[in-house]
């Protein structure tokens, strides 16, 4: 976002909600009463019946309790007292039911069987479609439960031959739906979100196949004091958002953020993905971490059981929306860094699978390290120097530009673009300070070797030449001579008259006669200062003796002086 645009808007008014309530409203349901799910399948060659075990055990983390029956010689009338069904069921023979589940289904369409109000029912169908009558015993397990006045919790899933990635995300819908139903048959459609939430931040004990079973871990709820940054792009306002709530300590960022959108403010905006999307990246108490991999009480330490969470967008992007930044200025400079691997013709080696490239595995390793991170838009933003150098490649690209350079495979004229890159004013010389970069757990440490690296190798060919280049040697040389950095000014001082002028209104004078100086060091140091020539004229960045608005090239200056950056 722009800044200027940020100071000008209001701020959006602070709000507090507590999400706690809605939490224990779920934990009432999961927890009371009859929680049974009864699995009814009917199998010929094991699909369902592999299926309906396998849906049993993911019911637990719904709260619900599977119980997996055979078709063959079930009590069809014993449904009726039951809350929440669900039929697993093939098709054989031309549109038949298997056979364990032919009687069922002949006592179910007989006088003798019972009403079925009160009853919750899903119905899976495995089949195959390119037989005629595709899932025909599940279409009519279907038309029977409604027919006896059960309640659809959800449509019908037809499944073909490869039934178990579409299987398992209708029971992604199914399980929840059908949680929601309490030991009274009532449906409860608002807790729907709540449950699936709650199943996927929660951790469940295992069963072995010999029958030893580790105990569910309780997990401990914790209060959640999150601040998020929001953004409205239409009214250019941006201001935060605060909410309290009690959450399982073992969530992650991410679960917390769907856990806020879902429950108390559906327009807050974040990418949402998988667990390692690196899109996903956003701030976190001031570290850039991919938030679904991030467990909410690692990021903050707790106090009186409380976290504190601030939630921003990463820096360095544009802003969209909230925590949605716009991932282009980084592709864009992506992409004029041709990325692209031109490769030399180099010798290979014989193998039984043919000829192939080799190259050796300490150089392959180095590439690949420099280059192993898990998130371009994290690596971007961890530099201090992009929000105030516009054209700045970045530590991403100059950072995998590094590693390409140091490829065997690279072809010649390839490293000399990469190295003239890499010394171009947007180049790595623009990245002064690496030690926020080095901060930052989430960006691996060969990478901030790599840039060093990268800087120093282009420092070393130019000799210190080129504009930038020129400052930092002149200035240092001036500064190391002296003693200390202050001593510069002293040169300045001893210009004359104009000079003295010129110092009078940007500061340097009172500075001085106040004994102020900018390291917090010795006015002076020794009579070098007064005869010294002044090394520093044409050559001292300006910012030195008026408003700091270059802050990288100065802590470049204090880098090349004593590394302390
Ligand atoms: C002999 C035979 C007949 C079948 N007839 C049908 C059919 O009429 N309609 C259908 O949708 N699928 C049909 N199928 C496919 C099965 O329903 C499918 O393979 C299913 O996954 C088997 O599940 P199960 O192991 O639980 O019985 C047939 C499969 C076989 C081997």
């Amino acid at each position: 976002m722009n800044e200027s645009d940020a100071d000008l808007a209001p701020p959006v008014e602070d709000s507090a909600a507590e999400g706690g309530e809605s939490v224990g409203g779920l934990d009432d349901l999961l927890s009371s009463g009859d929680r049974s799910l009864v699995l009814l399948f009917g199998s010929q060659s094991g699909n369902s019946e592999g299926l309906a075990a396998k849906i049993a055990k993911d019911a637990k983390a719904y709260g619900l309790e599977g119980e997996v029956h055979d078709m063959d010689g079930f009590d069809f009338n014993s449904l009726s007292s039951k809350k929440r069904v669900m039929i697993v069921c093939s098709t054989w023979g031309e549109g038949e039911q298997p056979d364990n589940a032919e009687d069922l289904w002949q006592f179910s369409i007989s006088d003798s069987a019972s009403r079925m109000e009160g009853v919750h029912f899903a119905i899976l169908a495995l089949g195959d479609s390119s037989y005629e009558f595709f899932c025909q015993s599940g279409k009519e397990w279907d038309g029977q439960f409604e027919k006896l006045g059960a309640t659809r919790a959800i449509d019908r899933l037809d499944c073909d031959v490869d039934y178990d990635a579409p299987a398992a995300e209708w029971l992604m819908d199914a399980l929840p739906t059908l949680a929601a139903v309490d030991s009274t048959g009532h449906f409860h459609e608002d807790m729907v979100d709540s449950i699936k939430m709650y199943a996927s931040g929660t951790s469940l004990g295992a069963e072995g196949e010999d029958g030893f079973s580790i105990p569910d871990i309780a997990i401990e709820a914790i209060q959640v004091e999150a601040t998020i940054f929001r953004y409205d792009p239409e009214t250019s306002s941006t201001g935060t958002d605060t909410w309290l709530c009690s959450l399982s300590a073992n969530m992650s960022v991410l679960e917390v953020l769907r856990t806020l959108k879902m429950t108390q403010d559906g327009s807050l905006t974040f990418r949402d993905g998988t667990v390692d999307d690196p899109n996903t990246a956003i701030s976190v108490n001031g570290r850039l971490v991919l938030p679904g991999l991030t467990r909410l009480d690692s990021v903050a330490p707790m106090r009186d059981g409380q976290v504190s969470l601030r939630i921003e967008p990463l820096p360095g992007f544009d802003v969209i929306r909230d925590l949605a930044i716009d991932p282009w200025s980084l592709e864009r400079k992506r992409e004029s860094s041709e990325p692209w691997m031109v490769a030399a013709t180099r010798e290979g080696a014989q193998t039984p699978q043919g000829p192939i490239g080799t190259m050796e595995p300490g150089a392959a390793a180095k590439i690949h390290s420099i280059r192993n991170f898990a998130s371009q838009n994290i690596i971007h933003s961890s530099s201090d120097a992009i929000p105030h150098a516009n054209g700045y490649l970045g530590p991403a690209v100059i950072a995998s530009s590094w590693s390409r350079r140091n490829d065997p495979r690279t072809s010649p004229t390839k490293r000399k673009a990469i190295d003239e890159m890499l010394s171009s004013h947007n180049g790595i010389k623009a990245e002064t300070d690496f030690a926020p970069i080095r901060r930052q757990s989430s960006v691996p440490r060969q990478v901030s070797d790599a840039l060093l690296e990268a800087k120093n190798s282009v420092m070393t060919d130019e000799g210190f030449n080129g504009k930038h280049g020129k400052h930092v040697w002149w200035y240092t040389w001036s500064v190391k001579s002296s003693g200390l950095v202050n001593d510069t000014v002293i040169y300045r001082q001893a210009l004359g008259p104009f000079a003295l002028l010129g110092n009078l209104f940007s500061g340097v004078t009172a500075r001085m006669v106040l004994g102020f100086t900018r390291t917090g060091g010795n006015m002076f140091n020794g009579m070098l200062g007064m005869v010294a020539p002044p090394a520093g004229i044409g050559k001292m960045p300006k910012q030195f003796n008026s408003s700091v608005d270059k802050h990288h090239e100065v802590v470049s200056i204090f880098n090349e002086m004593d590394g302390r950056f």
